[in-house]
């Protein structure tokens, strides 16, 4: 087992297999996993219930001022507290996913998202799964990941956890969303969906979750074991 604890980012576009992966590879590492797309998910849900528009951005800024998002973390991933309340279940929907990306474009949230984020792994032994981890949260976490895999995978692997949850969609929007939040992911102007220059590509479209996560296991492994 490693000894040094250390950062490990993990970005890419949506469903590449991020989450799954990066809980286990925590799991594995003794590590505390942090899923930094639940917190703007847990912005857009506050926005929602509010009614603010997202295009109202001094609506979004006060509305920034009050709120409290909270993680606990558990064997089975992150618990998300918005406010006081567990909000884990009610931030996947399809409608949250792309406010969510609409929402993460507002500097404004990113400013606050990311120093919370910043916060909670600033001490290492941490795995942070998002969009910009590598490139913007942390540039000098030790191990960076940008995991990929062809759109029709992913949009197959989306549509079977939303329909596992009971979630009603149809095979086309699904993969219509995902297409659609990765190009505004990866054009916004601030801390846009890249991968950093020195993030180890891992294409995950002909892999299982077991080989995805020894993959990153060993490379993350033989990072620690030359620093
Ligand atoms: O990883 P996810 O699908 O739960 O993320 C939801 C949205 O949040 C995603 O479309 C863009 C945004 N996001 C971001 O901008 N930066 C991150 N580090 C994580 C997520």
């Amino acid at each position: 087992m490693p000894k040094r604890k250390i950062i490990v980012a993990i970005d890419g576009p949506a469903a590449s297999g991020k989450s799954t992966t990066a809980k286990e590879l925590a799991k594995k590492l003794g590590y505390v996993y942090l899923d930094t797309g639940a917190m703007y998910r847990a912005c857009a849900l506050q926005a929602m219930r509010g009614g603010i528009s997202l295009n109202d951005i001094s609506s979004i800024v006060l509305m920034l001022e009050k709120i409290d998002i909270q993680i606990s973390y558990t064997e089975e991933g992150n618990i998300i507290w918005l406010n006081g309340e567990d909000v884990s279940q009610q931030i996947r929907t399809p409608e949250i996913s792309s406010s969510a990306s609409a929402i993460s474009a507002i500097p404004a949230v990113r400013y606050k998202m990311v120093e919370l984020q910043r916060k909670l792994g600033k001490n290492g032994g941490v795995v942070l799964e998002g969009r910009d981890i590598g490139t913007y949260v942390f540039p000098e976490a030790e191990a960076k990941f940008f995991m990929v895999a062809d759109l029709e995978v992913r949009a197959k692997r989306r549509f079977k956890e939303l329909a596992e949850k009971g979630i009603k969609t149809n095979y086309i929007d699904v993969l219509k969303e995902l297409k659609e939040r990765d190009e505004a992911d990866a054009n916004r102007s601030l801390a846009p969906l890249k991968p950093a220059e020195d993030a180890i590509l891992i294409d995950t479209s002909n892999l299982t979750i077991e080989e995805q996560v020894h993959k990153l296991y060993e490379i993350t492994c033989r990072i620690i074991e030359k620093i």
